[in-house]
């Protein structure tokens, strides 16, 4: 084999680095023995933990050549474990893990438009914005907000899933207490939050527990997605300090279905 160092450096500065054999403090490398070191390094394997990584060999790091060097860099699979870290901990299902957009039929128009606004909704994401999906049973509101947010959190960003009666149920012990307070305050807020069935069966008191999480998002600009069985003009109906700050908040990404059984995905082909 040619001797590495022997090479003769060209002109071509597009090539350049291809032909160096010196390090940016003039001196002289064996890129042999580099070679040998990475791939030494890089070969060696540990056991997966939550899934195997054909790159690092679930070391989580690898070992690159660069500017006369071996230096060790972050494998890409440390995103896919942080963004699993983050799903684990955003209390989203098991169920959810078909919530896709890829799994989303659109074979009706206001699927279609579900889809589309949704779609808009992650491609415009600026941390800010809300979605409203609002109306018809069955008609796909949690799938398609489950996809949203994790469209989102696949990106990096972190996110926490609610049922509007796991909040109820939560504070009805004592609204008053410290431990309620700072539920509400985490509610109010957390980067990105989706609450599902907002509203559902709600009482008065609810009301006042809504205000308080949707004035707090609000007023911090913090992005939220919701679903109800409600039209958001029923919100605005029910209490208007509530309809008025989501309507603000989402407007071109707001959706009402009219409600129609035929709506029902659950019910199709039955
Ligand atoms: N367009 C669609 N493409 C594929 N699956 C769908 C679609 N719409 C709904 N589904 C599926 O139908 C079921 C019901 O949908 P989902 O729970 O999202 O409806 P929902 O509007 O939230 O209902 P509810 O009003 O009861 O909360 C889910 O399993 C969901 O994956
Ligand atoms: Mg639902
Ligand atoms: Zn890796």
């Amino acid at each position: 084999m040619q001797h590495l160092s022997k090479i003769i450096k060209t002109a071509d500065s597009e090539h350049l680095s291809e032909y160096q054999t010196t390090n940016q403090f003039g001196q002289e490398y064996d890129l042999e023995l580099l070679a040998a070191e990475r791939n030494r390094v890089n070969s060696a394997a540990y056991s997966p933990k939550s899934f195997d990584c054909p790159i690092c060999h679930n070391k989580n790091y690898i070992m690159k050549f660069e500017g006369g060097y071996n230096i060790v860099e972050a494998c890409e699979c440390m995103n896919q474990i942080m963004t699993n870290t983050n799903i684990n901990r955003s209390g989203l299902l098991e169920v959810f893990k078909k919530y896709k957009f890829e799994n989303w039929k659109d074979d009706k128009p206001f699927r279609k438009n579900m889809l589309t606004i949704a779609k808009k909704y992650v491609n415009e994401f600026d941390g800010n914005s809300w979605m409203f999906v609002g109306g018809s049973v069955g008609s796909g509101k949690t799938h398609i907000n489950v996809a949203t947010l994790q469209e989102i959190m696949m990106h990096g960003n972190q996110g926490i899933y609610k049922r509007w009666h796991e909040i109820v149920a939560e504070l009805k012990q004592d609204i008053n207490s410290n431990k309620s307070n700072q539920f509400i305050y985490e509610l109010a807020t957390c980067n990105l939050i989706y609450i599902d069935d907002f509203l559902k069966n709600y009482s008065k008191s609810d009301l006042g527990i809504a205000f308080r999480i949707i004035q707090g998002r609000h007023d911090r600009n913090l992005a939220t997605l919701i679903s109800s069985e409600f039209y958001l003009s029923e919100i605005d109906e029910m209490d208007s300090a509530i309809g008025s700050r989501i309507k603000e908040k989402s407007k071109e990404f707001t959706i009402n279905i009219v409600r129609d059984e035929e709506k029902n995905f659950r019910l199709e082909g039955l």
